[in-house]
């Protein structure tokens, strides 16, 4: 296969993870005879200080005809005067409005090596390997009135609007049985809502117990929202694929990211409504950390989240499914081998290079 991939480094670490992934993908594309070929834009600071937008029009219009978009990391205290015009964070939520993503994936897996990182407990962490499925442009953020009110008694009434309509729902379910189904996951889907009290959670039930028929293979939960934030602590074994609307998922996701133990760990996937050159989704590929200031520049970053979205990239927008899991047990072989970064251990930690060696070594 050939598959033109858009690179946007960004920020901080964001460079430096990038170029450790796209590393990676040069490595299964000659072991598995694919030709990637990469093209670098500007996103985020970087892109302000060149041209004053955090989104170029031309980053716009290659990410628009890539096949992918692997993304690093934007942002950083030189962008962080808040009365500035434009931020780098605009780039992103530019980008994902560009592409029309409207799904953002984030599995998290948790390496028994690497449970002593985490703030939970080994036994409860034993087994935990789950993907939380968001909807990413409806609900509470974006519905509207977004408005504040005057009352006559002098006070101020807030208003956010949380809508939905029945085909934002449908689409992110149908990619949520979609994954559950796949060779990848073990067939179980939690729809997590909020249907004892919410209009939205109970259109949202219907449509999943609807489409439940269509995948006989899958076997569907519904989930309130309390007990899947208390389940993924208790219990985060039981979840295969969660699936939810915008802001249970931005919640989830946060409190998610936590179990793995570092944030430089874990990958993610937004994906969209565009179809790529291959007629899959054109998806953005991105690690779950930030720029990471502190960090940057030293060549000390955990490159693994990065690596892993690079597997998800071909997952989800290449549909190289073999190619994907020989780069996660890559990954895997190489943590339970003793690779470690700086965030990992004090003890004679990998630079970012390294670490990446490591992980191409088992590819
Ligand atoms: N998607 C994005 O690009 C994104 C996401 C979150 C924050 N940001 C931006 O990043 C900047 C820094 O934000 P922050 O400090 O709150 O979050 P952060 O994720 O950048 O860093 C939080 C902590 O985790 C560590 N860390 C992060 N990634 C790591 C890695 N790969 N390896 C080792 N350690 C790692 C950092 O050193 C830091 O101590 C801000 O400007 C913020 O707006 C960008």
């Amino acid at each position: 296969m050939t598959a033109h991939i858009i690179v946007l480094a960004g920020d901080g670490v964001g460079p430096e993870v990038s170029r450790e992934a796209v590393r990676v993908l040069q490595a299964v594309g000659t072991k598995f005879h694919h030709t990637f070929t990469f093209e670098d834009h500007l996103i985020g600071g970087c892109a302000i200080d060149a041209t004053g937008s955090a989104l170029p029009e031309a980053t716009v219009e290659a990410a628009g005809k890539a096949d992918a978009v692997l993304l690093g990391a934007v942002g950083g205290p030189k962008w962080d005067d808040p009365k500035a015009k434009v931020r780098p964070e605009d780039g992103l939520l530019a980008i994902r409005k560009a592409l029309k993503l409207y799904a953002n994936l984030r599995p998290v897996k948790v390496y028994p090596e690497l449970a002593y990182a985490s703030p939970l407990k080994p036994e409860i962490l034993a087994g935990t390997d789950f993907i939380v499925v968001r909807e990413l442009t409806g609900g509470l953020y974006f519905g509207q009135p977004k408005e504040r009110r005057k009352r006559t008694d002098g006070g101020i009434t807030a208003v956010d609007t949380l809508e939905y309509h029945d085909y934002e729902v449908e689409r992110i379910l149908k990619l949520a049985f979609e994954l559950a189904g796949g060779k990848a996951r073990r067939g179980v889907v939690a729809s997590v809502d909020k249907a004892n009290v919410l209009e939205t959670s109970r259109l949202w039930r219907e449509h999943a117990t609807a489409m439940a028929k269509d995948y006989p293979a899958v076997t569907l939960q519904h989930v309130l929202v309390d007990t899947a934030a208390m389940r993924l602590v208790m219990s985060p074994s039981q979840f295969d694929v969660l699936v939810t609307e915008n802001t249970f998922g931005d919640i989830l996701t946060d409190e998610a990211a936590v179990l793995a133990g570092s944030m430089g760990l874990l990958p993610s996937a937004s994906i969209g409504e565009v179809k790529n050159s291959k007629g899959f989704a054109l998806g953005l590929y991105e690690p779950i950390h930030g720029s990471a200031p502190d960090i940057a520049g030293k060549g000390i970053a955990n490159p693994v989240g990065t690596i892993l979205s690079a597997a998800m990239l071909l997952r989800h927008s290449l549909r190289l499914e073999q190619e994907a899991q020989a780069v996660e047990k890559a990954v895997e072989t190489a943590l339970q081998q003793g690779a470690r970064t700086g965030d990992l251990t004090k003890t004679n930690p990998l630079s970012t290079v390294q670490m990446t060696d490591k992980v191409m070594a088992h590819l």
